[in-house]
């Protein structure tokens, strides 16, 4: 039977809600979640008022995580998601808060040795502390112009490289002066000349480690800044990497004294330059480091003037490669030697001419263009605002990469990078008011911390329950972090059952239905067999009726067969409905609603609709299958309803 629009239409009218929803995919695409997780939040932390901004600090070497807000520092357990050595941090001074309250907003929050290092907004006066680890005690504390901005809004960034302090932050309380500096430590402190960059926006800054090589070793910055080229067709914005040496010093007494004698800057791109379209706003990056810099990899969240995000994926060695190769932007005279932007020893000693290049030319002529073709890895119309990338062992002893990806709405999307295709696992929703406002990867407990205004959650990357039904679910998944043993879907083990580069079901053990053979496992049904038959209540000729099948997954095709008929289903929320708009003699019979996905087709529901209560149905009802049904009437609000006519 066909579906018109006429005939659906007085249907949706008796649903309570409209068809789709902004929180359910659209079924039966490719670029949408397979499947929407529930019961994934393992942890949640109240803040005991509203956080206008809250940050949170993960030190990888010992997996400590930190949380700061207003007035606030704590180290929060990861295992038993609790706050632990919870450090007040008052403003110092209370004077010279001129209006509203004198609040300390957390900002930078660092690691060094043993102790902690945490700058505040200080009420409008930047200020910094370093706490001794194992009490909340207070060894030093000094001026934080230049590492804290002054208030929450403005835009800031920290590093630790060694023993040095790395910081964006304005200098003036008006937010100008805005840049990136080496602020403390051992090494000279040291900044940028003005004329190198306008109205930037700081994203992410990251160091790169050369294990065989670190003089050579550099530090990136991520940012956008305002276009110079002022046609009206130009975005506003450009995208950039830059880079300075770890090893520079800045230039002698005389020239160049405490400015970056090795900054470059390039164009990062992303999008299709044939046809001219940029994603340019650069929004979030992650770098995943790497044993060798060279296949570290940067991954750059961006969006664009129409409202479309996208990912690009970049190889470190070709971002190295632009800047060791490239020619310089508006210069075509001969390239000094030492070339402008090499790491040398001693930077105070080097020759006026390449500073000078550096100076006057610091924008590489090439730009930086992704891997895979140079195409954006993923582009989508979500509003992405943060992006952390985990990289996770499977049962094939391979490495794969997982994308977290999180909108300004609360969802949190899991995505496989499969090749050069992204594969869109799962969606979870955060369940709080407000955007999130940071958000870290624990990859070692496999856990993804964000914050709100009101909470801090922690999701479960490894929640493998959602796909227990069955070998086939756990396996069509691709869910690198799940393989399918003999106690179910848990998280991955060597002799687990996965199949991630295609998510072919044919590495399950083959099922009963097959009667060729028995190592199955208990659940694993794959055949209109093992489905129980419900039949419904007698329905009388000539009233509308309605079956309904539920979705597990998004990316399957769901099909409603009875006797030689197929019909598609109509998708509501997380259910597939097919609607009988009267029923007539043909209409009795048996139903089966069967989804297709991949290799694998399984019937999910089966009823048995006739027009009078017989013996023979009575027989064959389960004990589930009447309560069932009075269920799914209740349910779905309408059953009584279209029955009692
Ligand atoms: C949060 O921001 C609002 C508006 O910007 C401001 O009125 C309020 O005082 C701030 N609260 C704190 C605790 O900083
Ligand atoms: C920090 O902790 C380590 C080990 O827990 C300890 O050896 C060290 O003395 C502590 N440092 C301070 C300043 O408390
Ligand atoms: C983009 O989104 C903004 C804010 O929601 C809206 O005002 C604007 O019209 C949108 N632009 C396009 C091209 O859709
Ligand atoms: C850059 O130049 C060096 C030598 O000058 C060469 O070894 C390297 O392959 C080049 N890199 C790229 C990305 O072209
Ligand atoms: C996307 O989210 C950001 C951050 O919340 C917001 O400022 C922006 O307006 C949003 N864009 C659209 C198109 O909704
Ligand atoms: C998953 O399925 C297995 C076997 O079917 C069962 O033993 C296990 O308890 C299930 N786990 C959960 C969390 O439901
Ligand atoms: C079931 O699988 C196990 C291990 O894979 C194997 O040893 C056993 O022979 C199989 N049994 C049958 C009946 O195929």
């Amino acid at each position: 039977m066909k579906l018109s629009q006429s005939l659906v239409l007085p249907f949706l009218a008796l649903f309570p809600f409209a068809l789709s929803s902004e929180d359910t995919p659209t079924f039966g695409s490719r670029n949408i979640p397979r499947l929407l997780s529930k019961d994934v939040i393992r942890g949640t932390l109240s803040f005991p008022f509203y956080q206008n901004h809250t940050l949170l600090f993960y030190h990888e070497d010992s997996g400590e995580m930190y949380v700061g807000g207003t007035n606030f520092v704590f180290k929060l357990s990861l295992d038993r998601f609790r706050m632990l050595e919870e450090i007040h941090l008052e403003a110092t001074r209370q004077d010279h808060c001129q209006e509203g309250p004198c609040e300390n907003v957390i900002t930078v929050i660092e690691k060094f040795g043993d102790s902690l290092f945490v700058c505040g907004t200080n009420g409008h006066r930047p200020h910094c502390w370093k706490l001794a680890n194992s009490s909340a005690e207070v060894i030093a504390d000094h001026d934080g112009t230049g590492i804290s901005p002054f208030t929450c809004a403005q835009n800031s960034l920290s590093l630790r490289v060694e023993g040095d302090l790395y910081a964006v932050a304005p200098l003036n309380i008006d937010g100008s002066c805005l840049q990136f500096r080496r602020k403390a430590g051992s090494r000279t402190n040291v900044w940028m000349y003005d004329s190198w960059i306008t109205e930037p926006t700081f994203v992410s800054t990251s160091w790169v480690k050369r294990k065989d090589d670190p003089e050579n070793e550099k530090i990136f910055i991520f940012f956008r800044e305002k276009n110079s080229d002022q046609n009206p067709e130009a975005d506003p914005w450009i995208s950039r990497v830059a880079r300075v040496c770890k090893t520079d010093e800045g230039g002698s007494k005389r020239f160049f004294q405490n400015t970056w004698t090795s900054f470059l800057k390039a164009r990062l791109v992303c999008g299709y330059p044939e046809e001219s379209l940029y994603f340019n706003r650069l929004q979030d990056v992650y770098v995943q480091h790497e044993e060798d810099w060279r296949d570290t990899r940067v991954y750059a969240l961006f969006t664009s003037s129409w409202n479309a995000t996208a990912v690009c994926i970049y190889s470190m060695q070709t971002i190295e490669g632009v800047f060791d190769n490239s020619t310089f932007k508006d210069y075509d005279k001969p390239v000094p030697e030492p070339r402008p932007g090499t790491c040398v020893r001693n930077s105070r000693a080097l020759p006026l001419a390449t500073i000078s290049v550096v100076r006057d030319h610091p924008e590489m002529s090439d730009w930086v263009h992704p891997v895979h073709y140079s195409a954006p890895f993923y582009v989508s119309n979500n509003n992405y605002t943060k992006l952390a990338v985990d990289r996770v062992q499977a049962a094939d002893q391979r490495v794969y990469r997982v994308l977290l990806l999180a909108t300004d709405s609360g969802k949190i999307h899991k995505i496989l990078e499969s090749g050069s295709e992204p594969f869109i696992i799962s969606q979870t929703q955060i369940p709080s008011l407000s955007s999130i406002q940071s958000m870290k990867l624990d990859s070692k407990e496999k856990k993804l911390v964000v914050s709100s205004a009101e909470k801090i959650f922690a999701v479960d990357l490894r929640s493998c329950d959602e796909y227990n039904e069955s070998c086939a679910n756990c396996v069509l998944a691709r869910d690198p972090y799940c393989s399918w043993t003999t106690s179910g879907c848990t998280p991955t083990v060597p002799e687990g059952i996965q199949n991630i580069m295609d998510g072919k079901t044919s590495v399950c053990p083959a099922s009963t239905s097959e009667h060729n053979q028995v190592n199955r496992t208990r659940r694993d049904a794959a055949s209109a067999a093992d489905v129980d038959l419900l039949t419904l209540p007698p329905v009388p000729v000539g009233v509308p009726f309605y079956l309904t099948c539920p979705i597990d997954s998004y990316h399957a095709v769901y099909t409603w067969k009875h006797g030689d008929q197929s019909s598609p289903c109509l998708q509501m929320h997380s259910n597939c409905l097919l609607l009988i708009p009267a029923m007539t003699p043909e209409s009795y019979g048996s139903y089966e609603c069967v989804s297709e996905e991949r290799d694998y087709s399984n019937v999910v529901k089966r009823y048995r609709l006739t027009d009078r209560f017989d013996q023979r149905a009575k027989a064959d009802r389960g004990k589930a299958s009447a309560v069932a049904a009075q269920t799914l009437w209740i349910t779905l609000g309408l059953g009584v309803s279209l029955f009692s006519k």
